[in-house]
């Protein structure tokens, strides 16, 4: 077997397992349930009866993980299709699985539901509000569509998530292309942006595995419906979602006019390489407008070769990159797959920053070392 047919094998067989984690939802899910029923049982006889509600609550919150699990099936039914080389769906039974790596990928098929929430339900518009809109309001207001033919501007999303940025992009005339290299994400974006079809099609439970901070059983089973809009992106924009590491996948220098990216930055192990990558894909001129946290995703795995620079240091690879920052604010509050009903509300004093490559390096007064803009300065602004 050659290299080119292990990786293939390989990748199918990953798919194949992202397939059977979305299968063992249900199944894993209410035996969790189960463990606290159990729990519940052996407790001593007058617990059990001042605890009757919370045994009630728990026939409730399995009934919203039976809704959520009927969705499933309609998702894998075209999951296939995401690639071109499509692969078959008929998986080995999770039992012959490896259990361990299907409950980690639990936590991916959980976290769908909320990105759900965010992206495309009418619960999630003020988070989007928070987080898309001032990096659209950058990129129309730098394109404006009496001066330019939005079609012919190339943006592009890393890290697109369920699709919701760059399909909003798109749907203003740009063409427009999302990244994104996690298959739980890929698999239920190809289903809300090809195959929903009708507004608040669905219902699900965003936080029905979210057993703790409720001030009431109801708050965990808040539902919310999708999409909130029919994903139909207007005709003549260009719009797609490529599969894959944004580092692997785009290796053309000076390609795109706009990076737009959204929470993302933060998920590389090394950011430098992010920054990196991004100027050497941007045409000279072309724009990156990011907004986020830095929340290093790979801070605390034990074996990741992270690095988790503060955003003055950030700053001031950017700039050595070779960037011009054009705008940098700091402190906008921003969330992320909140439940707004929770005891524990997260809120991110994220980033936000616009920075172009310059049209001309020649031209570019940038001492290479330290780069152009004074960084003190970039906070205060
Ligand atoms: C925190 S989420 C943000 C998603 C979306 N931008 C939003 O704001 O809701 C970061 C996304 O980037 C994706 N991602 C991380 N590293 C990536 C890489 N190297 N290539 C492509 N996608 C990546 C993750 O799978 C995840 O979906």
């Amino acid at each position: 077997m050659n290299a080119e047919s292990s990786g293939a094998n390989e990748e199918r067989a990953y798919f194949l397992s992202v397939l059977s984690t979305f299968r063992s939802y249900r199944e894993q899910s209410l035996s969790r349930i189960k463990r606290k029923e159990t729990c519940l049982d052996n407790l001593p006889y007058h617990h059990k009866q001042w605890l009757k509600k919370y045994k009630e609550d728990l026939e409730e919150i399995t009934k919203c993980i039976e809704k959520n699990s009927e969705f499933i099936p309609l998702v894998l039914r075209q999951a296939h299709c995401i690639f071109e080389n499509a692969y078959s769906t008929e998986v080995p039974s999770h039992s012959e699985q490896n259990v361990g790596t299907l409950s980690e990928g639990l936590d991916k098929v959980q976290s769908v539901f909320k990105q759900l929430m965010r992206d495309w339900s009418s619960l999630g518009a003020l988070e989007r509000k928070q987080c898309y809109q001032p990096i659209f309001e950058e990129i129309f207001a730098n394109y404006p569509e009496d001066k330019f033919d939005r079609s012919n501007i190339k943006v592009l999303v890393p890290g697109a998530g369920l699709g919701r940025l760059a399909f909003e992009i798109a749907s203003r005339g740009f063409f427009c292309q999302g990244n994104e290299f996690n298959l739980f994400m890929l698999i239920v974006s190809f289903f809300v942006l090809n195959l929903c079809k009708k507004v608040d099609e669905y219902e699900i439970y965003p936080w029905i595995h979210q057993y703790c901070n409720n001030l009431k059983v109801e708050d965990q089973m808040l539902s919310v419906r999708f999409p909130d809009v029919i994903p139909t992106p207007t005709p003549d924009s260009g719009f797609s979602m490529t599969a894959g590491d944004f580092l692997e996948v785009y290796t053309h220098s000076d390609e795109w006019h706009c990076v737009a990216t959204c929470f993302f930055i933060d998920c590389a192990p090394n950011v430098v390489q992010f920054i990196e990558k991004i100027y050497l894909i941007l045409k000279p001129g072309g724009l990156w407008v990011n907004l986020g946290p830095l929340l290093y995703h790979y801070s605390d795995m034990k074996n990741e070769k992270s690095v988790e620079p503060s955003f003055q240091v950030v700053m001031q690879v950017i700039k050595k990159v070779g960037f011009e920052l054009e705008k940098c604010e700091t402190d906008l509050k921003t969330k992320y797959c909140q439940n707004p009903k929770s005891m524990l509300q997260y809120e991110y004093d994220s980033v936000f920053f616009v920075c172009r490559k310059p049209i001309s390096i020649d031209n570019h007064e940038t001492d290479p070392i330290n780069g152009y803009c004074d960084i003190e300065s970039s906070f205060s602004s």
